[in-house]
């Protein structure tokens, strides 16, 4: 039966680590996967997911499943931090959330949600975006459009390019949008770019689906989320895939929350049964280990700020090492990476051609992601940044 088969190519970002951890150069630096890492170069466990999963191992009294849509307690913290406690859309109650296994779970049952609700609707995404993304729509039977994102020069957002390419959507539509730190490029709407993006999406009947993958990473918690909060419009739908790998570090436990909000309090319960049933022949229920650490952490005052200083200073981290690393390219090369400093959350789009990108991991092992040199800040350290900067100004 599978004789006729062939290898599948290796994952673009998650294959790139798996060759990574194969390679015996002990120079070597990983920025490609979008994990963060101290100044040590270590993925640190949270302060706060220690002390939470010291009181779970204390109380938890059962292992049996979780509902369908997970946990409820989640779910409205969730809400409470994307949309701010006290938001219309919370009070009126046409919000549903569901704990799915990760971003990308939340991402999955909303375009398989897509294919059961609005079955002609076509996903369109940014170019360029996370190259998962028109995987999962396509793998959920989506048709893919894109609309362009960067503008010439390759470092600031094409605002018109975009919107006349929205407008041509038709009514229906689900337009895929980066609530935050855009993926791969780190160049976010302001608010007002935001406004006229909510404005468009709006008048034109299409639905927002926004990734909330780095909440937290740009500005801060709430700050991150206004772009988002732009496109609540009255009576407005949209679907909003929260992630808590980055913000609680707590990629391997795959924790996310999937919110939809709908015209209605009625309506959203009618959407959450077809989203159940979307998960139902899917993954069944979500684990629950992880969503029972943002739980506990989210819904405990002290645990809370203390998490808050930890996002803060992770955020920190990286806008600090944005800027070693455009002094430090500056000492080296001519090439202006200025706009380096200027963009936001963990990636950035150095613009290397293929060519580029192969002589870095080749000759330097220095791993970037391909399709324009997309690099992890978070992955910078100032112990690793001279071996770095080399790397890359010999390349150029
Ligand atoms: C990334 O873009 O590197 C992260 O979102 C991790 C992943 O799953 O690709």
């Amino acid at each position: 039966m599978f004789e006729s088969l062939e290898m599948a190519p290796p994952d673009a970002i998650l294959g790139l680590t798996e060759a990574f951890n194969k390679d015996t150069n002990p120079r070597k630096i990983n920025l490609s996967v979008g994990v963060f890492q101290d100044s040590d170069g270590k993925t640190p466990i949270l302060k706060t997911v220690k002390e939470a999963e010291r009181r779970l191992l204390e109380s938890e009294k059962a292992k049996g499943y979780l509902p369908i849509s997970g946990s409820p307690e989640l779910g409205t913290l969730t809400q409470q931090l994307v949309f701010g406690a006290g938001h219309e859309i919370i009070g009126s109650r046409r919000c549903v959330s569901l704990q799915t296994p990760g971003g990308t779970g939340a991402l999955r049952v909303a375009g398989d949600l897509l294919k059961t609700t609005l079955p002609k609707s076509r996903v369109w995404v940014s170019k360029p975006t996370w190259p998962n993304h028109p995987k999962i729509f396509e793998a959920a039977g989506r048709q893919i459009e894109t609309y362009p994102y960067i503008d010439a020069a390759g470092t600031g957002l094409d605002l018109d390019g975009m919107l006349a390419a929205l407008s041509k959507c038709s009514p229906g539509d689900a337009v895929l949008l980066h609530a935050g730190c855009h993926n791969p490029t780190g160049i976010d709407p302001t608010p007002d770019q935001w406004r006229k993006i909510g404005d468009l999406l709006y008048e034109k009947k299409l639905l927002p689906l926004v990734d909330f993958a780095y909440q937290g990473f740009a500005e801060g918690l709430d700050e991150d989320a206004r772009g988002l909060r732009e496109l609540c419009r009255p009576g407005a739908e949209l679907m909003v895939c929260s992630s808590f790998s980055k913000n609680f570090g707590l990629y391997c436990e795959r924790v996310g929350i999937l919110s939809i909000v709908a015209g209605s309090a009625d309506l959203a319960q009618v959407v959450m049964s077809q989203a159940k049933v979307c998960v139902r022949v899917n993954y069944s229920n979500p684990p629950k280990h992880g969503g029972a650490i943002v739980s506990t952490i989210l819904a405990d005052a002290e645990l809370r700020k203390q998490w808050e200083a930890e996002v803060t200073e992770m955020r920190d981290r990286i806008n600090s090492m944005r800027k070693l690393f455009v002094e430090s390219m500056k000492q080296r090369c001519d090439r202006d990476f200025s706009f380096i400093a200027r963009q936001r959350g963990m990636f950035s789009f150095t613009g290397l051609s293929a060519v580029q990108v192969d002589e870095l991991r080749t000759k330097f092992g220095v791993y970037v992601v391909a399709g324009g040199g997309r690099i992890n800040v978070a992955g910078m350290t100032p112990g690793n940044m001279p071996v770095l900067c080399d790397a890359l100004a010999a390349v150029l």
